[in-house]
């Protein structure tokens, strides 16, 4: 496992779309692995697989410590509801804007093992399963602020903002 170097927001590949994993082998366990590592060692929530420079529908999500959600070519199948949040990014530190999600998140994909997985989600799960898959499209989440006034300057390293 590898801690990877995250990609600014001022790079043009996060900007890009991801391509659908064909086959998961040794190399797509690598990269989850390397996912994670990298999530932990910078205190997010969440990371995509386009922030460390490889354009592949791949994310991980780790709310609390020990329940990692893997997931290989995710996608929203339904969303409802509608609610305002602060959110943050790790290819932007420093940040946090107001931006509306979804309240509720139906989302799909598989594990690693190629089984599929399927999740009901609210709160804090359901934003960054948007949030993360927004990625995998090449959005960000300042993408979604309706103003820039929405966008606030914080510490490097937000403690109440959790950064995806
Ligand atoms: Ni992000």
């Amino acid at each position: 496992m590898a801690v990877l170097p995250i990609l600014p927001a001022s790079s043009p590949v996060v900007h890009q779309k991801s391509k659908r994993v064909r086959r998961i082998d040794g190399s797509i366990h690598r990269l989850l692995d390397d996912l994670v590592e990298t999530m932990r060692a910078a205190g997010g929530v969440g990371l995509a697989a386009p922030q460390v420079g490889v354009l592949l529908r791949v994310i991980v999500i780790e709310l609390s410590q020990g329940e990692i959600i893997e997931l290989i070519n995710p996608e929203i199948v339904k969303a409802t509801g509608e609610r305002e949040v602060e959110e943050g990014c790790l290819c932007l530190p420093g940040y946090v804007g107001r931006i509306k999600r979804s309240e509720v998140v139906k989302a799909k994909g598989v594990d690693r093992d190629s089984k599929p997985v399927r999740i009901k989600a609210d709160e804090l799960l359901a934003e960054a399963l948007e949030h993360e898959i927004d990625h995998l499209n090449g959005i960000l989440f300042v993408d979604h602020l309706e103003s820039l006034d929405d966008l606030h300057k914080v510490e490097p390293k937000p403690v109440a903002a959790a950064t995806e």
